[in-house]
């Protein structure tokens, strides 16, 4: 059964989501979207300071649905499926922007600390397009924020890798780590998003990879063989895997959440640099989208409930 690590906020998206989805993948999404998404499996507890660079993307009103890291000015890093809904067969739209915003230097995604957190706007959303759910490559997109967040001790830009790196399995033999405020129980709803986690895992080759669909080219497969118990799971889609301190890859499906012999499947972000490179250039205008009323309308509801 194939999970994709979102956390679906809305029962009424999880019902449109679910009949519109491609017949192959239809029952192994629906089983996610039920499920509400929580944490990392079985990692420990950690502090935004750690991770400054990870992000919270959230649905109105306070729902975090999605990881994602801060790459550039304005650019929140994540996974092409947070940010589309399924068609008909492979096709699929993007979400509007103004469903979203992201929140930057929390710790607690659901109790913001005024001090450090920073929250915006997101008016551009950029996926991959030649992502497919069918067969979940080039699972990567873009959140365009409305102005970009200021950097602190809190909130700061990841480190990429510079290159494509042939020799990723050798070159990180030391233990990688994901993180993200998705669940921590596999199969349970308890205790939503309230605890950042990140989990030590190992890269695993594809030829030793057991998972099915995995292709070397676009995906990296990470965990622990055998034993299982520790994992990404849903609501931590789109956040990052490093090792050395570098994002090499994006949480991005699996099948259920650490069970024996079942890794996590991450993008390869080596494969992206110049996708990235190119797309945030295209869309780096400075220009005013032109639903701003919209926009500021959206930031005086969340001003109001806040
Ligand atoms: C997907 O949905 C279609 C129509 O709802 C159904 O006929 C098909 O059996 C489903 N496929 C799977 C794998 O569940
Ligand atoms: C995870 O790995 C990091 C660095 O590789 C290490 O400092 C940390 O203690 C590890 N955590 C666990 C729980 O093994
Ligand atoms: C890890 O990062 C350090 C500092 O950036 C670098 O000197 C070292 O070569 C890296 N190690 C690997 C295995 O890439
Ligand atoms: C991205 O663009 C910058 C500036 O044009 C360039 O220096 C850099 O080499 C590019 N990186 C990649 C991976 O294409």
């Amino acid at each position: 059964m194939l999970l994709l690590f979102t956390l679906m906020s809305s029962f009424q998206a999880l019902v449109a989501t679910a009949s519109e989805i491609p017949s192959s993948r239809n029952e192994t999404l629906i089983g996610s979207a039920k499920k509400v998404a929580v944490r990392i499996v079985g990692g420990e507890i950690t502090n935004i300071r750690n991770y400054p660079f990870l992000v919270s993307v959230q649905r109105r009103h306070f729902s975090h649905i999605c990881g994602g890291t801060y790459i550039a000015p304005r650019f929140v890093l994540s996974a092409a499926h947070c940010m589309v809904r399924p068609m008909y067969g492979d096709k699929w739209i993007a979400e509007s922007p103004l469903r979203f915003y992201a929140i930057a230097g929390a710790t607690y995604v659901y109790f913001p600390a005024f001090s450090s957190m920073q929250m915006e706007l997101i008016d551009r959303i950029l996926p991959h397009t030649n992502f497919k759910f069918s067969n979940m490559h080039h699972d990567i997109g873009l959140f365009r924020l409305r102005k970009p967040f200021y950097i602190s001790s809190y909130v700061r830009y990841v480190a990429l890798p510079h290159a494509y790196d042939a020799n990723i399995f050798q070159r990180y033999t030391d233990p990688c780590t994901a993180v993200g405020w998705g669940r921590h129980i596999p199969e349970s709803d308890k205790g939503v998003g309230t605890y950042l986690r990140s989990v030590n895992l190992s890269l695993i080759p594809a030829e030793k990879c057991p998972v099915t669909g995995v292709d070397d080219k676009v995906h990296l497969c990470a965990g622990m063989l055998e034993e299982g118990g520790r994992d990404a799971c849903q609501g931590d889609s789109g956040g990052p895997l490093l090792c050395n301190n570098t994002q090499i890859g994006i949480i991005s499906w699996g099948q259920g959440c650490a069970r024996p012999n079942s890794p996590g499947i991450y993008s390869r972000l080596d494969l992206y640099l110049t996708w990235l490179n190119e797309t945030i250039l295209n869309n780096d205008a400075a220009e005013i989208d032109s639903n701003l009323i919209n926009v500021i309308l959206v930031q005086l509801i969340m001003l109001l409930i806040m």
